[in-house]
């Protein structure tokens, strides 16, 4: 069956940073199985990821993973009609394991193989149907989509699902990281973006006066100087002796982070008269950011879509679909397709 087809079966495999996921997708957008095995605790005593632990973790668990995919969608390898893997960005190590065995399985079974942009995934996230209530994004383009992850901070344009213009990203840090090197400082622990969601609850961003950023050229984030800022109010007493609340810290350092992050999306949104925002990426799954973006975007008269939790974080039901519509724009790759730390959209 020719990838393009519409309800064709998609295994995707995702390796890139520290969850070992397999998934079967229909048609791009139905998810038939999905398995996460997330490496968080293995890490969270270094207090961030080890890639030589991830790598060596990933090569443990990916035949297992993938066999459970297999299993949970009740799919046998000849029901396939095309596998795709994450080929970057991401770590190394970590993106080698996947393409490895993707091209494994390939060789054996005579699959079609796609490589996928990791961006390009997360942004097709907002486009599956999942379980629950969740609403999934109509397919109405151009759509602005940001990306907001613990390694990446993207802006694009979708002019349609495979065909993505990368209009934005991050001088310095990513948000999900500002948010765990925040956590570190305040002393709550990995991964930083929900510890410190749990604090602010607790907390008044309004108690401590934090800045927003603002490059002033194009789309760009910065994230850099918020968290030296938030480095010279806790750092020269110590957290005990800085005169400020934890919680309220830890709002007011999530709600300027997300301050920035709206602010962007939604005068990129309206400069290329978008016709939605998708939010994606391990940061979209903020209870604050869905409610700033939301109302933000319905004072311009637009939508704001975000995936469900579980797949706002990296899984390989996103790469399956993103591997979909891939494939129908630019056919499957042969098995010299590498692996590319860097890779950036459109590729
Ligand atoms: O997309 P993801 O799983 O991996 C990357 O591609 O980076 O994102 C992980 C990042 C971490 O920095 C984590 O702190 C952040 O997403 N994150 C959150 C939340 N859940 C995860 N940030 C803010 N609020 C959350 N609830
Ligand atoms: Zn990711």
């Amino acid at each position: 069956m020719p990838p393009s087809c519409g309800d064709s079966l998609v295994l995707g495999i995702e390796t890139s940073c520290d969850e070992t996921a397999a998934a079967v997708v229909r048609g791009g957008r139905e998810i038939v199985s999905n398995v996460v095995a997330t490496q968080e605790e293995i890490h969270a005593q270094f207090g961030g990821i080890v890639p030589e632990v991830a790598s060596r973790r990933h090569a443990e668990l990916i035949t297992v993973i993938v066999a459970q995919a297999l299993d949970r969608a009740g799919i046998h390898w000849p029901e396939l009609d095309m596998l795709a893997v994450t080929r970057g960005p991401g770590l190394v190590g970590s993106l080698l394991v996947g393409v490895s065995a993707a091209k494994g399985y390939a060789l054996a079974t005579g699959l079609p193989l796609v490589g996928v942009n990791h961006i390009a995934a997360h942004i097709t996230s907002s486009f599956l149907l999942a379980a629950g209530d969740h609403e999934r994004a109509p397919l109405d383009f151009p759509a602005m989509a940001l990306v907001a992850s613990g390694g990446h901070s993207d802006l694009a344009l979708v002019d349609g699902l495979g065909r993505y213009r990368l209009v934005g990203f991050t001088r310095d840090d990513a948000p999900g990281e500002a948010l765990d090197k925040a956590a570190r400082l305040l002393g709550l622990g990995y991964p930083g973006g929900p510890a410190i969601e749990r604090e602010a609850a607790q907390g008044d961003p309004q108690a401590v006066d934090l800045p927003r950023p603002d490059t002033k050229q194009g789309f760009e984030f910065s994230f850099a100087g918020l968290k030296t800022a938030l480095a010279r109010l806790v750092e020269p007493a110590g957290l005990e002796g800085c005169g400020y609340r934890v919680a309220d810290l830890a709002a007011a350092f999530q709600g300027a982070v997300m301050d920035c992050l709206v602010r962007e999306a939604i005068e990129a949104a309206t400069h290329f008269r978008a016709r939605q925002i998708v939010v994606a990426g391990g940061v979209a799954a903020n209870l604050t950011l869905r409610e700033q973006m939301t109302a933000a975007a319905r004072r311009e008269g637009l939508t704001a879509y975000f995936p469900p939790r579980e797949l706002c974080t990296d899984n390989a039901a996103m790469v399956a679909a993103a591997g979909h519509f891939r494939a129908a724009i630019h056919g499957p790759d042969d098995l010299s397709m590498e692996v590319d730390s860097a890779l950036q959209l459109p590729a």
